[in-house]
């Protein structure tokens, strides 16, 4: 069993301490360890090309991202080799840095689980044999801990934007960690406790991949959201009967107020379309090709509207 660990903090500084004790957590439960320090990789931004879409939707190909340049397929080969993961980030302007979120976007809809298994299934199908379909790696399963560090409790979006780059792959968080108030450099292995709850987190990790990794048990702080332990909701004031939106599974419920405590309340038909959940993943793969991948019906007239804009204004673009 492999135990990855990701930091896109500083080298040697609080979140690359807590992924190694995580690390060596999940080395003294019996997994096999690598390191990666995300700030030695260039990761270059998502193009939006929808290529991965394609190859996956339209050729049963692989998904994967066509962007050469930078070490995305160094990571990525690293994340797919790996079964369990511990990524770390320090919270900037209470998110997770822009390395994540390009890495997520990178990933995004190329490695989406229920996309793969869709290409995966026209190949088998269709006896296709030609060209390189979806990596087997991408169907097996994974667990991850996150573990997000601040130096004040500006932190509103970096576990949530942490857990949402693990949703495409389908990875499993069974552990998330705020440290919050350690913001100089290394200080965090002054706080012993916090070190051991790193520690813990790796080896919990291992210890869900040696079950069924859906019902790991989940030990971080208990969040609102049933599906996914979020506490972060936008409020739809009952717009479609439903007052709430998780986040980050995107599932649909009611809150109900009690004098101490918020619970979301989730029926089972909009509990399976979450998007942590393959069953909601599929049904996003659904709604895509049912919706937003069918033509306008007045695309013919598309290139005539787009004159407009073609030569309105020219973008400003640095000399080179
Ligand atoms: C650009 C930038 C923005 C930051 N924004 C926040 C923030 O919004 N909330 C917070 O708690 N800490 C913030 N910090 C502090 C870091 O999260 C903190 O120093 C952390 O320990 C850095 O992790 P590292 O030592 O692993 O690099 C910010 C730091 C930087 C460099």
């Amino acid at each position: 069993m492999k135990v990855l660990g990701i930091s896109y903090g500083r080298k040697m500084s609080n979140t690359e301490i807590l992924v190694k004790e995580a690390l060596m957590g999940a080395k003294d439960a019996g997994a096999e360890i690598e390191f990666v320090r995300m700030q030695d990789l260039t990761i270059k931004p998502c193009t939006g090309c929808n290529a991965c879409v394609i190859s996956l939707f339209e050729k049963a190909g692989s998904g994967d991202c066509v962007i050469t340049g930078d070490d995305f397929v160094f990571i990525d080969e690293k994340i797919l080799e790996a079964d369990g993961l511990i990524i770390g980030a320090p919270i900037y302007e209470k998110m997770a840095p822009g390395h994540l979120k390009n890495m997520a976007d990178r990933q995004g809809p190329g490695h989406d689980l229920a996309f793969r298994t869709i290409a995966k299934k026209i190949r088998a199908e269709h006896g296709i044999t030609h060209g390189k379909g979806p990596d087997e790696r991408s169907f097996k399963q994974r667990a991850a801990s996150l573990i997000a560090v601040g130096g004040s409790e500006w932190d509103n979006l970096a576990l949530p934007m942490m857990h949402l780059s693990t949703v495409s792959m389908q990875i499993e968080v069974v552990d998330k960690m705020l440290i919050n108030w350690i913001a100089l450099p290394g200080m965090v292995a002054l706080h012993d406790e916090k070190l051991e709850r790193a520690y813990q987190s790796g080896k919990h990790v291992v210890e869900s991949l040696k079950g069924n990794v859906e019902e790991a048990k989940y030990i971080g702080d208990k969040g609102v959201c049933p599906l996914c332990n979020s506490k972060l909701f936008e409020i739809r004031n009952a717009e479609n009967g439903q007052m709430a939106v998780c986040a980050v599974c995107g599932v649909k419920g009611d809150l109900e107020v009690s004098s101490n405590e918020v619970s979301f309340i989730v029926q089972p038909h909009e509990a399976a379309l979450a998007h942590v959940k393959l069953s909601g993943k599929f049904n996003h793969a659904r709604e895509l090709k049912e919706v937003s991948l069918v033509p306008h019906p007045n695309v013919a007239a598309l290139p005539e509207k787009l004159e407009k804009y073609k030569n309105f204004i020219e973008a400003s673009r640095p000399s080179k």
